[in-house]
């Protein structure tokens, strides 16, 4: 056995192994405060809602805390932002606990090994992720796991470059960051991040057109093409601009990063995009166009996008800790036989 564990600011998911099959487990990272009530408890009490009560508080966590946010008439909160634990969110570390918990359920054994995915330190604000990865590991070094972080673009490496000896580019597009990494053989030769994602794309997207961001995000997610034929003066138009300026950034910022590390000039690799943003129909499209555009000082063989753009951390988390117990094992084994001599 052995599991990875992708923390996102939107989703938490874990991966495992199960045959021939990797079986994953889902939660929104996110929660609601609601008032403890007779009502409440008696729809809590019915149901598997994840959640936990103090004092007069009831806190409805994951995939249900929308749902009881629209029947409560209250917002949702999410523990983090930008990638990392939310400074701005007291309640965060207990609501993350909690989720991973459920997420990732009890190891198989002790010291079972679990990757889970951290991003690259921002290169466009002043957030540390230090705090944000020891806070997570001793979340699970808790629970029995023996944890280990892996860059969340080495993640997407792992999961969708195998079959190119895990030689490319991989960039994982998700709600508050965007992580890119540079690999060769297995080696991350540049890996960093920006603080923009799909929430900077709703949340531009709503000051624009004054619409609420939650009302932007579900135009988003249902849907929404980057055609660039349609909505002119509308949310899906609005959507449409902030993504193409969230490629052009990104895309600078690769360019930029490239040339600080002086990477190799003969290489000829792929690009793999994916992540939940990388979603809309049209986007590989787009981003493909705007990379040819771009000044980019080695050669690129081709892009592709993850098929399941939502599960390449976790998988690739996954990837990563059964290849470490692979080089345990042995040692182990020798051990076990050396011990009995
Ligand atoms: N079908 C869709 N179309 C457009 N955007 C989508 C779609 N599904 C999800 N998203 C967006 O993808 C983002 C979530 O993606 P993902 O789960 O990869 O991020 P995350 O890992 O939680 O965040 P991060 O990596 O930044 O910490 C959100 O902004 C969400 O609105
Ligand atoms: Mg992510």
């Amino acid at each position: 056995m052995a599991k990875g564990l992708d923390v996102g600011t939107m989703n938490i998911l874990s991966a495992q192994q199960d045959g021939s099959d990797t079986v994953f487990v889902q939660q929104r990272n996110s929660f609601v405060e609601i008032e403890y009530s007779d009502m409440a408890e008696q729809m809590l009490s019915r149901s598997e809602v994840l959640h936990i009560r103090k004092d007069d508080k009831v806190y409805v966590v994951g995939d249900d805390a929308l749902n009881f946010a629209n029947i409560f008439n209250k917002n949702t909160r999410r523990p983090m932002k930008h990638g990392i634990l939310s400074s701005q969110e007291k309640s965060a570390i207990p609501m993350m606990k909690l989720i991973i918990e459920q997420v990732v359920g009890e190891p198989s054994y002790p010291d079972e090994k679990l990757y889970f995915s951290v991003p690259a330190d921002p290169i466009d604000s002043e957030l540390s992720t230090l705090y944000h990865q020891k806070t997570i590991e001793s979340f699970l070094d808790n629970m029995g796991y023996d944890a280990e972080p892996i860059n969340e673009g080495m993640a997407v490496i792992y999961s969708e470059l195998a079959d190119n000896n895990f030689t490319g580019l991989g960039i994982s597009f998700g709600a508050g960051m965007t992580n890119v990494c540079l690999a060769y053989y297995a080696v991350p030769v540049m890996k960093f991040s920006v603080a923009r994602g799909g929430d900077w794309v709703d949340e531009q997207a709503a000051q624009a057109t004054g619409t609420p961001v939650d009302k932007v995000t579900s135009v988003k997610e249902s849907d929404f093409e980057l055609d660039f034929t349609t909505d002119v003066g509308g949310v899906e138009g609005a959507l449409s601009i902030y993504y193409e300026n969230l490629l052009d950034y990104v895309i600078q910022n690769v360019v930029k990063e490239v040339d600080e590390e002086d990477i190799e000039e003969g290489l000829d690799v792929p690009v793999v995009v994916t992540g939940g943003t990388s979603s809309p129909n049209g986007f590989e499209a787009l981003f493909r166009d705007h990379l040819e555009d771009a000044n980019i000082p080695f050669s690129i063989s081709g892009v592709h996008h993850a098929s399941e753009p939502l599960y390449s951390v976790a998988r690739g988390g996954l990837v990563a800790a059964r290849s470490d117990e692979d080089v345990d094992e042995p040692e182990e084994e020798a051990e076990a036989a050396a011990a009995d001599e």
